[in-house]
């Protein structure tokens, strides 16, 4: 059972978890769009990026396995802006073209 660190927090998950499934288990809530629980991560909308092990590249965290010793970071401005920017490009294409009231 891999053992990771989100936002200085520890946790142990059963393998194949993912960070997101990780964080919700500390109760760290971390925004999402596109993922449903259960199906495959399309990882098309970007609003649940982390940085993990200090890497310049932020990871989606519904498609990333939790892995042994793995940091993740979900709280830092870096990631705040990236889902900012994630989210503001999603908005800057909307048509309105959602079949239920919004
Ligand atoms: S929730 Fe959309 S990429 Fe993760």
């Amino acid at each position: 059972m891999p053992k990771l660190t989100i936002d200085q927090r520890e946790v142990e998950v059963p393998p194949g978890t993912t960070v997101l499934a990780a964080a919700r288990q500390l109760g760290i809530e971390i925004p999402t769009l596109c993922h449903l629980d259960g199906c495959e991560p399309s990882t098309s909308c970007l609003v649940c990026v982390v940085k993990i092990n200090g890497n310049a590249r932020l990871a989606p965290a519904c498609a990333t396995a939790a892995e042994e010793g793995m940091r993740v970071e979900s709280e830092t401005e870096e990631v705040h802006a990236a889902r900012r920017i994630a989210l503001e490009l999603l908005l800057s294409d909307h048509l309105g073209d959602c079949l239920a009231p919004c």
